[in-house]
């Protein structure tokens, strides 16, 4: 008897685990291009070395900056980076802040041969925003996901690297970061390595119970 229960319970445990999909895939049914894109993006951490066209850029910035700001001030400034001699200067510049510090994620291999913050890609996007408006970093941040999104929808990886900053606040980078030509008030907040996938990662877990429906 107690043999059958055990069997049951296994067998019914065994149904709900087959059912909750792995590694932030979903049940829910992609029922059209926007949610398809929001739900294959993934972070890309290897790049074709083929750069991107010039109209997926014009796409990607146009679609940057539609999205909603406080107050439409727009309170973001955004820098397209292909320069190779500059992408190579911020990366430099990182490997050497980096040395001697505890770095987090793949920042942690920053001493080693070939390493890019960048992931090698060949778009940079350089997001800063207003330090004087307090909600300059929610417009960004808004912005940014418009790009990875647009992006995704036109099978173009992306990667958001915000480790870079720490270096590219420091004024150790001043030089490197004057050739932003960013107004006074604005920093660099974050960045968006963009390119041509050359890898195709699992989504990683979420955490549904983060989300609490209160009626
Ligand atoms: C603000 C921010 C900073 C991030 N910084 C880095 C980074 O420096 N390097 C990196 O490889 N990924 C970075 N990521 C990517 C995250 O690691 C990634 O989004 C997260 O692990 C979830 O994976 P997914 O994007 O594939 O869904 C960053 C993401 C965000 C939102």
């Amino acid at each position: 008897m107690m043999k059958k229960v055990y069997f049951i319970v296994l067998t019914a445990l065994l149904m709900v685990s087959c059912q909750t999909p792995p590694s932030g895939e979903t049940n829910m049914e992609a029922t059209n291009q926007t949610v398809e894109s929001i739900m294959s993006r993934r972070s890309i951490r290897s790049y074709k070395a083929e750069q991107i066209t010039a109209e997926q850029l014009d796409t990607l910035t146009e679609c940057a900056i539609n999205a909603p700001s406080a107050l439409n001030k727009q309170s973001w400034e955004v820098r397209v980076i292909q320069k190779p001699d500059l992408i190579k200067a911020i990366n430099d510049g990182f490997i050497n802040f980096a040395k001697g510090k505890e770095m987090k994620g793949s920042a942690s291999k920053a001493q080693q041969e070939g390493f890019s913050v960048f992931h090698g890609a060949p778009t940079i996007i350089v997001v800063a925003n207003d330090t004087t408006n307090h909600y300059s970093e929610v417009d960004c941040g808004l912005l940014g996901q418009n790009i990875l999104l647009a992006a995704e929808s036109m099978g173009i990886g992306t990667c958001v690297v915000g480790s870079v900053i720490a270096y590219m606040r420091t004024p150790e980078a001043k030089e490197v970061i004057a050739q932003l030509n960013l107004p006074e008030n604005f920093a660099p907040l974050y960045t968006i390595s963009v390119g041509y996938p050359n890898e195709w990662p699992d989504a990683k877990p979420r955490d549904k119970a983060k989300v609490q429906v209160i009626k």
